[in-house]
């Protein structure tokens, strides 16, 4: 059993783009709500990817927009990745209120130190701190990354 005290998380594929989409998301919301009911915390809204009719549009932070839809009728906090590189595109969604986590995946492989970047691309003052203190105190020293921040 899972314990109450921690939290409780599920990826679901909630859309095909296969033409069928709005019954896809009603679907979704229903079986999201029976979830909620008992005991899921926060859902990771994701393309269900189990139909090869699917045209996709990938673009930028294209699934945000689903997940908002689905925080809104659900009442759930919501994730989604796919897509979400830039740090501006990925603060655009919170604050609109799509999203309450972001989840980069590809963008944050390709560069480590994708936390400190964005936070400085966001105009952090002290961006290695966003970081956990060791990692922050040792890459603000960082001869590469840190150098233009040295804070
Ligand atoms: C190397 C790699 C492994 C992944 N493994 C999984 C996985 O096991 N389960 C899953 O649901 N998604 C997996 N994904 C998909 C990611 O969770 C994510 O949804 C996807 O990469 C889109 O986000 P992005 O555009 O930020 O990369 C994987 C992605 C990558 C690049």
């Amino acid at each position: 059993m899972w314990p109450e005290h921690l939290p409780l998380t599920a990826r679901f594929g909630v859309i095909e783009f296969d033409g069928g989409d709005e019954e896809s998301l009603v679907e979704s919301i229903a079986l999201v709500n029976e979830f909620k009911a008992r005991g899921l915390d926060m859902l990771n809204v994701s393309i269900g990817c189990s139909t090869i009719e699917g045209k996709t549009p990938w673009a930028e932070g294209f699934m945000a927009p689903y997940a908002g839809r689905l925080r809104q009728e659900t009442g759930l906090p919501v994730a989604t990745a796919w897509c979400i590189d830039g740090p501006e595109v990925a603060n655009a969604a919170v604050e609109k209120g799509e999203l309450d986590l972001v989840m980069i995946a590809r963008a944050h492989l390709a560069d480590p130190h994708y936390p400190y970047v964005a936070a400085q691309a966001l105009g952090d003052k002290k961006p290695a701190w966003v970081l956990p203190a060791p990692y922050a105190h040792w890459l603000s020293r960082y001869r590469g990354i840190g150098k233009a921040a040295a804070q």
